[in-house]
């Protein structure tokens, strides 16, 4: 959606994968995830909007028809959620269904009430609406979704706007002139077998996605405890390699050192958030031996080696192999080990079970006495 949002994937955080409608899903919650973005780095590494998921409203409607917070997780309101976290200098984000009532079935949609629910919105200063399917009445899901798109547009405030319709209507074909982003399959989970069939089914979008519309394969599991570090690293690299909007779905006030350093791997980041927009694409897949390779602004080639086996592997590709011009060497950053190295062409690794070896690849020496320029958008020296 050309609304000016989402240049670059969205990062942020959302509660659902954490804690679905459990009572942990209230004011503390949000705020100590809000704390925890400034004072972890989390801020400062691109992540950006704090959202909440289902559950944050009261069953019925007011007398006048307006949603009304949850009285117990939000006893203050959601203005004064808004209000915290933009003191923060973050943004807060919203939830609801495109029908008569949201997924978890205990507070109401959106449907038909598409104006007024903007309007209440943007009137408590929300910057984000995650909109689902659930409930939709059989009301068929272009218009449902444009309903909704334009009450954001007509109430003036940026609203980034999340379609969350599980691919079920192909939303890749429709998405780019309504919403900033569009879910291509259905909830994830964490496991790795969730994971894997998530990557198969969207790694086959990238020509969908681009600059404020992105393919959106679900919300990150890292730090959620079903996967190894090894299979997160791999999920945190694929849904960089396809430009996938990072929503962090750990209890951050939880998070192991090593989630964190995860999430917080602003190399592996950069790749996600380049300027350029390309959603990264398997050049090769034979026996579950992957090669993703995403084009970045600067020309430098971004390269996922994912051994989708139960052993480990030897997954090897070439310079030419992921589109870099003849040179006499490249320069191999490793952006897991943030080591470099320098290669004739070759380019290869011995690859864990479920694991990932991710590189930028530059077509020259450059970096052979500098570390890549990660986030400042100017290319390298
Ligand atoms: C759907 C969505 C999830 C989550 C739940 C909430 O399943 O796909 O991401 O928002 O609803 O009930």
């Amino acid at each position: 959606l050309d609304n000016g949002l989402a240049l670059t994937p969205q990062m942020g955080f959302n509660n659902w994968n954490a804690t679905q409608c459990s009572a942990d899903f209230n004011e503390g919650m949000v705020k100590g995830i809000a704390d925890l973005f400034v004072s972890s780095g989390l801020k400062d590494a691109g992540y950006e909007y704090v959202n909440l998921d289902d559950c944050w409203a009261e069953q019925n409607r007011d007398a006048n028809g307006d949603l009304v917070p949850n009285r117990t997780r939000f006893p203050n309101g959601i203005r004064a959620v808004a209000d915290y976290v933009h003191s923060k200098g973050l943004k807060l984000g919203i939830y609801s269904s495109a029908g008569t009532l949201t997924c978890a079935n205990n507070m109401p949609g959106a449907l038909g009430h598409e104006e007024q629910d903007a309007r209440t919105w943007a009137s408590w200063g929300v910057d984000y609406l995650k909109y689902d399917n659930c409930n939709n009445q059989g009301v068929d899901a272009i218009q449902r979704y444009t309903k909704m798109g334009d009450a954001l547009k007509a109430t003036g405030r940026p609203i980034l706007y999340s379609i969350c319709e599980w691919g079920s209507n192909q939303p890749w074909l429709w998405g780019k002139d309504v919403g900033n982003s569009w879910r291509t399959t259905g909830d994830i989970s964490d496991s790795y077998s969730s994971m894997l069939s998530i990557v198969h089914q969207n790694m086959v979008l990238s020509q969908y996605a681009g600059p404020g519309h992105w393919n959106d394969p679900d919300m990150l599991e890292v730090g959620n405890g079903g996967m190894t570090d090894t299979e997160y690293r791999s999920h945190f690299s694929l849904w960089s390699v396809m430009a996938a909007p990072l929503l962090i779905g750990t209890d951050l006030r939880k998070a192991s050192a090593t989630t964190m350093s995860i999430l917080q791997n602003k190399e592996v980041i950069a790749v996600d958030q380049d300027k350029l927009g390309i959603q990264g694409a398997p050049i090769s897949t034979d026996g579950g031996r992957d090669v993703f390779v995403k084009r970045l602004a600067n020309g430098d080639r971004a390269v996922v080696l994912f051994n989708e086996a139960d052993s480990p592997q030897r997954i090897t590709t070439s310079a030419s192999a992921i589109g870099l011009p003849d040179a006499a060497a490249y320069t191999v950053r490793d952006l897991w080990a943030h080591a470099t190295h320098e290669t004739a062409g070759a380019i290869a690794a011995t690859v864990p079970a479920h694991g990932s070896v991710m590189y930028r690849v530059a077509a020259d020496r450059s970096w052979a006495e500098y570390p890549p320029a990660v986030d400042l958008g100017i290319g390298l020296p």
